[in-house]
């Protein structure tokens, strides 16, 4: 997953292509724009310069990172650890202006079929309890609940 290519969705197109270090603040920015309301609710986590950091480090140490940009503009990322037997999607973030419009959907599924050509047998990912909205995008598309992961919910997917 190293080359820059286009992915259709229902409403046109957007571009995936691998994390470069200039786009890490943009991505940390989503990131925190979608989460902080979580993390505050559901666990009192307070968002920081430290967390921050960590998030930069975690990003630039995930195998995948595929930043999505659309018209030129970075509208999300996904970043996922293909491994054999069992890959993890680490997170799926689309801007909140983009979302409803079936991009996640395309994502998802070019992540799983990616995996699936690894010879990855199931996916899994863990998502914050307080997530009603990542927990259910999830199910929809064929995740179940398979137990817990520290706090959040472990979700596992058998890719055939
Ligand atoms: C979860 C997330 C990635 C979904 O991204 P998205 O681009 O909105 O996903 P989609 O548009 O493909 O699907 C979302 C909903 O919009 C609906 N939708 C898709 N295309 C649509 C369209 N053209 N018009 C109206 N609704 C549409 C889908 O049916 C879907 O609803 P469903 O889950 O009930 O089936 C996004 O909400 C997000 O970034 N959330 C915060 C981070 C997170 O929780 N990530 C997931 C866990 S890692």
């Amino acid at each position: 997953m190293t080359e820059v290519f286009a992915l259709a969705y229902p409403g046109g197109t957007v571009e995936l292509a691998p994390l470069d270090r200039e786009d890490l603040q943009s991505l940390v920015q989503l990131t925190r724009k979608l989460m902080e309301p979580l993390l505050r609710s559901g666990f009192g986590f307070q968002w920081d310069l430290r967390l921050e950091r960590a998030l930069m480090n975690d990003l630039t140490r995930q195998p995948v990172v595929l930043v999505i940009r659309r018209l030129g503009g970075i509208i999300g990322y996904v970043s996922l650890a293909p491994g054999r037997p069992r890959a993890k999607l680490h997170a799926l973030m689309i801007e909140p202006s983009h979302q409803q419009q079936g991009i996640g959907s395309a994502v998802l599924e070019l992540v799983e079929d990616r995996a699936r050509a690894l010879r990855a047998r199931e996916i899994v990912a863990a998502v914050q309890p307080n997530n009603r909205q990542g927990l259910e995008f999830l199910r929809h598309r064929g995740f179940a609940d398979a137990g817990a992961d520290g706090a959040n919910v472990l979700l596992r997917k058998t890719l055939v």
